[in-house]
C-alpha cells in the first residue's frame, strides 16, 4: 500500500497536531497509509524512526499544542545559516532520505515547517525526493501565504498578556514593557499591540528612538493616564541599528534574538524616572492550544497537502490566499521574508488611534504622512523600512 509520510520540523507552534490530524484523516479517505517521522527530518535517516499514524492515534489531538511527532531545529539537517543564506545539505544525507522513502513506499512527504525547514524541503525536491510543504511559524514571516498557522495563537497569547499587564500597570502607575517573539518581523508585536491596547509598538520595520517612546509616555501623563504599555518585538533594532541577542552563536548561524525589552525598560526608567517593568513572553507564545482560526487553517493545510501529493504536485507549498487555500513553489515561498509594511492599513489605523511607533509620531493624518514619506523615500519603502518622521 502506498504511504504518505508526515514530519514536523523547526520550532514548534500551536496547530502542528491539527495539521497532522488533517493530513492523516484525509489521506485515509484517499486510501493511503500514513507514517509520521520522529524529531523532524532526523527521523528520516540513520536511525530511521517513525510511527504509524491512524485515526486512533490522531484522535483528540486537534486542540493540543506541541507535536505528537516531536521536532527539532538542530541536528544534521540545516539549510539556512542566516536570514537568507542557503547551506547545501550533505549529498549522502539526501541519498539516505531517498532510500528511506523508497523502502517505505512513501508516495510523498508532508514537511511542516518554517522558512529554514522549507529550505530543506526544497533541497529534497531538487534531489528528487517527493515533498510538499506546509508553512508553520508563529512569526508569520513567510512570503506567499497571508497567514501561517500558529501566528494567531501567539498573538492571542501576547494579547492576553497585555490585558493582564494593563490592569497591574494602571494599579501601580507603571510603564510595562512586553517583549514578544517574531524574529525579524514585527507581526506579533503589531497585531498584539493593537488587540491589547498597547500605547507604543516597536517593530524591526520602523526605525524608532527613545525620544519618541518617552514623548508618548509624557503625552499620556498630560492626559491624566499615568501608565503606559510598550510592546517591543524581539527583532526591533535599537536606535543605533544594533540588535539585542540572548546568546552568542557562530557567526554563520542565525542569532538567538531576545533581551531588547529589558534594554528599553531600563532606558525609560533612566530617562523619565518612571517605575518600569519588563516581561519577556518567550516560549509561552509557542505553547498551549491553537485558536479556532489556527485549527481551521491548520486542518485545511493538512488536507490540502495530501491532495497535492495525490495529484503529484511535488515541490509545492500550501498557502492561504484568502479566502482560498492554494499552493506555490516552495522555492518562491522561502526566497524572501514577509515583514510588516510600514504603510499597511494596520499601521495606519494604529497611528490614527494615537499608538506610537517610537518615531516621534506625526502631525495631521497618519495615513497621508506615511504615504508622503513613502513617496519621498521610495528606496526605503521598497525595502520595507519607511516610516513617517
Ligand atoms: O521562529 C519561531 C521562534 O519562536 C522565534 O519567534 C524565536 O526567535 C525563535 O523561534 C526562538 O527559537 P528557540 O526555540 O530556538 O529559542
Amino acid at each position: 500500500m502506498k504511504r504518505i509520510g508526515v514530519l514536523t520540523s523547526g520550532g514548534d507552534c500551536p496547530g502542528l497536531n491539527a495539521v497532522i490530524r488533517g493530513a492523516v484523516k484525509s489521506s485515509q479517505q484517499l486510501g493511503y497509509e500514513c507514517v509520521g517521522f520522529l524529531r523532524g527530518y532526523e527521523g528520516l535517516v540513520d536511525p530511521v524512526t517513525y510511527k504509524q499514524l491512524n485515526n486512533k492515534n490522531t484522535s483528540g489531538i486537534l486542540n493540543q499544542g506541541g507535536t505528537i511527532l516531536g521536532s527539532t531545529n538542530k541536528g544534521r539537517f540545516v539549510a539556512r545559516s542566516g536570514v537568507d543564506n542557503r547551506e547545501e545539505l550533505d549529498i549522502e544525507l539526501l541519498a539516505g532520505v531517498k532510500v528511506t522513502c523508497e523502502q517505505l513506499d512513501i508516495e510523498g512527504l508532508v514537511c511542516i515547517g518554517g522558512d529554514g525547514s522549507l529550505a530543506i524541503a526544497q533541497q529534497f525536491h531538487e534531489f528528487g525526493i517527493p515533498v510538499v510543504g506546509v508553512p508553520k511559524t508563529i512569526d508569520n514571516d513567510l512570503s506567499a501565504t497571508a497567514y501561517t498557522f500558529g501566528f494567531d495563537s501567539a498573538v492571542a497569547c501576547a494579547t492576553d498578556a497585555l490585558d493582564r499587564l494593563h490592569t497591574t500597570a494602571a494599579a501601580h502607575d507603571r510603564v510595562m514593557v512586553l517583549e514578544v517573539m517574531g524574529r525579524h518581523a514585527g507581526w506579533i508585536a503589531l497585531h498584539a499591540g493593537i488587540a491589547g491596547g498597547g500605547d507604543v509598538i516597536l517593530v524591526p520595520e520602523i526605525s524608532w528612538n527613545f525620544e519618541g517612546v518617552c514623548k508618548k509616555i509624557i503625552e499620556r501623563e498630560q492626559q491624566g493616564k499615568h501608565f503606559t504599555l510598550v510592546v517591543v518585538a524581539e527583532g526591533a533594532h535599537l536606535p543605533d541599528g544594533g540588535m539585542v541577542t540572548r546568546e552568542r552563536r557562530a557567526e554563520n548561524k542565525q542569532a538567538a534574538l531576545g533581551g531588547i525589552g529589558n534594554v528599553v525598560a531600563a532606558e525609560i526608567q533612566t530617562r523619565l524616572g518612571r517605575e518600569t517593568r519588563c516581561v519577556v513572553l518567550g516560549h509561552l507564545q509557542r505553547g498551549g492550544p491553537p485558536t479556532t482560526f489556527d485549527r481551521v487553517l491548520a486542518t485545511q493545510f493538512g488536507a490540502f497537502a495530501v491532495d497535492l501529493i495525490h495529484r503529484g504536485e511535488f515541490g509545492r507549498m500550501v498557502c492561504f490566499n484568502p479566502p482560498s487555500i492554494e499552493s506555490v513553489w516552495i522555492t518562491d515561498a522561502v526566497s524572501k521574508l514577509r515583514t510588516v509594511d510600514p504603510t499597511c492599513s494596520a499601521v495606519k489605523a494604529a497611528r490614527a488611534l494615537g499608538i506610537s511607533f517610537g518615531d516621534c509620531g506625526t502631525k495631521g493624518s497618519p495615513f497621508a504622512a506615511v504615504e508622503k514619506a513613502s513617496a519621498e523615500r521610495p528606496e526605503e519603502a521598497e525595502a520595507g523600512f519607511v516610516a513617517a518622521r
